[in-house]
């Protein structure tokens, strides 16, 4: 189970040099508008990733006027320290430098809820396959390696179809066809198990968030043609192969793992026709079953909430809440503050933050 007992910040954007010690059930963060609650947020999905979901550059993270930030967390036994600046970027676990990001994730599995990084239904392939893809992580861990091989491999194929050189690509597409085969299994698999965490009577509580009349489905779309069998290598190689001239026309491969989908749907309506309401609500019954999921494969991540009043009602944060209590698993979240009665009911370490000085209330 994943629980960050200390959490140390230094000139990690508005947050100055500080630790807090958050409990391993729900932190909650309470603070008006730009004191550094969502900094914080991003702080710990920094420490998981390696990188943030609000933007690529290093320097926007690092306090203003300064040129380094470090991050460093106690989770369980293990000691994780991130120092980053415009030339440095160290990662250490127990003091041993590391150079895979995968490690990091191990350590700290994190499932964020944010409106910064925008809701997996109607949300875009990109972030639909990265949701996904970050579940296919932590119940496959060498699925990276997979993933590693298919972005180089592919990289190579585009290279070879824009230089139109035909005699190498047979070799490419046969190592394509391997990591894509791999890839697609462990997605097909992943989603399979996530649709039987949905269907199953553990989700009670989370049936209160949508009607339990909705219908409510999903459906995935491996990125390969309907002729190909995406979990066999020989029948993506043969495809791939068949193809070859209608690629060297595109000059590059307009298909495959990297262009995955998930179509959503409630009572057959497609996403797209959803609310705004409805696809919030879909979004967070899909990242709570991916949490309930995890919680059953014992790999319990800490979840990330921003911002909980402005994603959902009094009624809906009850449920959430209740469930992520029911689950045990280390939350973080932020709020204004208007609704610390409903929240107050599940009794969670709450901390305020002030101009980046985050301090546990009594
Ligand atoms: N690199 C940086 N150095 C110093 N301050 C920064 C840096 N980047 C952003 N800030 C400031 O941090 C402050 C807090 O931002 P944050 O997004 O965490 O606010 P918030 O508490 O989430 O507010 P809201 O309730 O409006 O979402 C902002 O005033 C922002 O300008
Ligand atoms: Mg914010």
């Amino acid at each position: 189970m994943a629980v960050i007992n200390k959490l140390s910040i230094n000139q990690f954007r508005n947050l100055e040099c500080q630790y807090i010690t958050p409990s391993k059930g729900i932190n909650l963060f309470i603070g008006n508008n730009a004191q550094g609650k969502t900094n914080l947020i991003e702080a710990i999905y920094y420490l998981g990733h390696n990188r943030s979901f609000k933007t690529k550059s290093i320097k926007e993270v690092i306090r203003f006027d300064h040129e380094v930030f470090q991050l460093n967390a106690q989770i369980g036994e293990d000691r994780v320290k991130l120092e980053k600046s415009k030339n440095k970027n160290t990662i250490t676990i127990n003091q041993q430098r590391i150079n895979n990001t995968s490690q990091l994730s191990k350590i700290l599995p994190i499932q964020i809820i944010t409106p910064d990084k925008g809701f997996i239904v109607n949300g875009t392939p990109k972030i639909k396959r990265s949701y996904l893809d970050w579940g296919v992580f932590h119940v496959k861990q060498d699925s990276v390696k997979a993933f590693k091989s298919y972005n180089k491999v592919l990289k190579n194929i585009n290279t070879l179809l824009i230089n139109n050189k035909v005699d190498e690509l047979n070799f490419w597409f046969l190592e394509l066809a391997k990591s894509a085969a791999q890839i697609n299994q462990n997605r097909i698999h992943y989603l399979q198990q996530l649709k039987q965490t949905v269907f199953s009577n553990q989700l009670n509580l989370l049936s209160e968030l949508i009607d339990p009349l909705d219908n409510f489905n999903y459906q995935f779309s491996s990125g390969w043609p309907k002729e190909v069998d995406e979990t066999s290598k020989q029948s993506i190689y043969q495809y791939l192969c068949k193809n070859k001239g209608a690629l060297l026309r595109v000059k590059h491969l307009n298909y495959g793992s990297h262009k995955a989908n998930i179509s959503f749907s409630l009572n057959d309506k497609k996403e797209c026709f959803l609310s705004r309401g409805e696809q919030k609500t879909l979004s967070i019954i899909f990242w709570l079953t991916q949490v309930l999921l995890l919680v059953n494969l014992e790999t319990n991540p800490i979840v990330l909430i921003d911002d909980i009043s402005s994603e959902l009602d009094s009624k809906k944060i009850n449920i959430v809440l209740q469930y992520l209590k029911t689950l045990k698993v280390q939350t973080f979240m932020t709020d204004i503050g208007h609704n610390l009665s409903i929240i107050n009911s599940i009794n969670p370490t709450i901390f305020q933050i002030d101009n980046g000085t985050i301090k546990l209330m009594d």
